[in-house]
């Protein structure tokens, strides 16, 4: 396994905003997968949602991982809320890195999404709802790939970032000590 930092969770659970106090705290760099794909295709993630479909954005989601298990070491990485959906993407997401799931609420998602249009899965009539579905659908898919679990909602970021870099400060030790015991 690379030594990455991948951050997972739903739409709206804070994985840019914590990628980005990690990234200052422990000075690694943050890649961002949807951001990363945008450049790449030089149009938003909505545009491609349009253009091509939502199937064509998973493949480049897929993608995106292959290439980045072949250049990202030491860094920090958020992916996009639906890329865990993919079976195929469990093992990638293994071979990148420890994942950290951010869980949290649908109705802090809602109070921090509503308004915006920057997610074409949200553009419904009824947002509220579709967080709702989605999220009960896709917790047990979250949990599945998650190396640890970090709930979110009605903490502050500091706590966050204690919880993950407490952990990741254990897991490195043990691991350290795991190869010289060998
Ligand atoms: C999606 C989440 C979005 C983005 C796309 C689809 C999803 O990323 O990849 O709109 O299916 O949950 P964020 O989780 O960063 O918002």
């Amino acid at each position: 396994m690379k030594d990455n930092i991948i951050l997972a969770g739903f739409m709206g659970c804070g994985k840019t905003s914590v990628g980005i106090r990690l990234s200052y705290q422990l000075k690694r760099t943050l890649i961002d997968t949807d951001k990363w794909i945008e450049q790449r295709q030089k149009r938003t993630v909505s545009e491609i949602f349009a253009s091509y479909g939502e199937k064509a954005f998973r493949d480049m989601e897929t993608a995106c991982l292959k290439e980045l298990i072949g250049t990202a070491e030491g860094q920090i990485i958020s992916v996009g809320g639906g890329l865990p959906l993919k079976k195929e993407n469990h093992e990638l997401l293994k071979k990148l890195g420890r994942v950290y799931y951010l869980k949290v609420t649908p109705e802090a998602v809602y109070e921090r999404l509503k308004g915006d249009t920057t997610r074409p899965l949200l553009q419904v009539e009824d947002p509220r709802e579709r967080i709702r579905i989605l999220l009960a659908e896709r917790e047990p898919v979250y949990e599945a790939c998650a190396d640890v679990t970090v709930e979110v909602s009605n903490r502050t970021f500091e706590e966050i970032l204690e919880q993950i870099t407490k952990e990741r400060h254990l897991y490195v030790k043990n691991d350290e000590g795991g190869r010289e015991a060998g």
